[in-house]
């Protein structure tokens, strides 16, 4: 496709951005749907933050992605959050509506999408979730919003496990939650239909380990899903193979909060899960 006169951009912020898989999925998207519309990234400066996002208005960007270390930082700078944004207390979507900047997060709604490519059902059930950070909270508020019964999430800094619990809790009344710490035992995943790993355990430098013991024997129909992409299979996952269970890979969080945050600028709804996930394996 021709840049023209009439092309639209959507972007990325963020310091690094040079790795990013975003380009290689939206313009992929745009060319898939036949609009005249191109994604770039920008390496932003901390101080040139808000000029960056003003500037998201002035030069009639349709919309951006934002990533570390600025999905607080751009709240400050947007005329509305999307509720489940505000919980969550990030953003990584930017719409520019008519001038109006909305913020929205779409990690956990990709990763909720993932599960339910896969063909899960999330409604009624009990969700362990290993991790209390930024990609956790993203998870569990929208694991929340599905109708989740249960939710039990286990961190190492408790205190933060609490407060995540405690925020949930405002919000969604009808959702029982349990905190306790990393060291999962067989006992704990009784009764367990979905184990999530939202630590960075099992990620590149770190991917000879798992988030939990190896030599607990998991619950049958257990599911377990990692949000770490490389490597592909994690100790995580490998354990759960290993015990003849269902796996939900973390490269479909990433495609699909993509594809939702495509949806949001552009109206497009695309399924194109393996199609994309095609082209990030020939970007290795
Ligand atoms: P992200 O935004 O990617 O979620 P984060 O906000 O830094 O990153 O959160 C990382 C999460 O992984 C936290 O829950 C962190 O635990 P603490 O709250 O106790 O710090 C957890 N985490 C990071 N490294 C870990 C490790 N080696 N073992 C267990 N948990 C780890």
């Amino acid at each position: 496709m021709k840049i023209s006169g009439t092309t639209q951009l959507a972007c990325l912020l963020g310091h690094p951005v040079s790795h990013s898989f975003s380009p290689y999925i939206h313009n992929y998207l745009a060319e898939k749907c036949g609009l005249d519309m191109r994604y770039v990234c920008f390496d932003v400066e901390d101080e040139q933050v808000e000029a960056a996002v003003k500037g998201i208005r002035a030069l009639g960007i349709v919309g951006s992605n934002v990533t570390i270390p600025y999905k607080i930082k751009v709240m400050d700078y947007l005329d509305e959050i999307d509720p489940n944004a505000a919980i969550i207390g990030a953003v990584n979507t930017i719409k520019n509506e008519n001038g109006k900047l909305i913020g929205y997060n779409t990690d956990g709604v990709g990763f909720v999408k993932s599960v339910i490519e896969a063909g899960h059902t999330l409604k009624g059930k009990t969700v362990m979730v290993l991790g209390a950070g930024g990609a956790s909270r993203a998870i569990t508020v929208e694991l929340a919003a599905a109708g989740v019964k249960k939710l039990l999430i286990c961190n190492n800094t408790l205190a933060k496990a609490e407060q995540l619990s405690a925020q949930i809790k405002e919000h969604f009344a009808e959702v029982s939650i349990q905190i306790g710490l990393l060291n999962i035992t067989e006992a704990d995943l009784q009764g367990v239909d979905f184990l999530i790993n939202t630590t960075p355990v099992g990620m590149s430098k770190q991917k000879a380990l798992c988030p939990i013991n190896e030599t607990i024997q998991p619950p049958k129909g257990l599911v377990v899903c990692d949000i770490v992409y490389t490597p592909h299979d994690t100790k995580l996952l490998l354990w759960a193979k290993v015990n003849g269970l269902q796996v939900v890979h973390g490269i479909g969080m990433l495609i699909n909060q993509a594809v939702h945050s495509f949806y949001l600028w552009t109206g497009k709804e695309v399924a194109a899960y393996e199609d994309i996930l095609a082209l990030l394996v020939e970007q290795g």
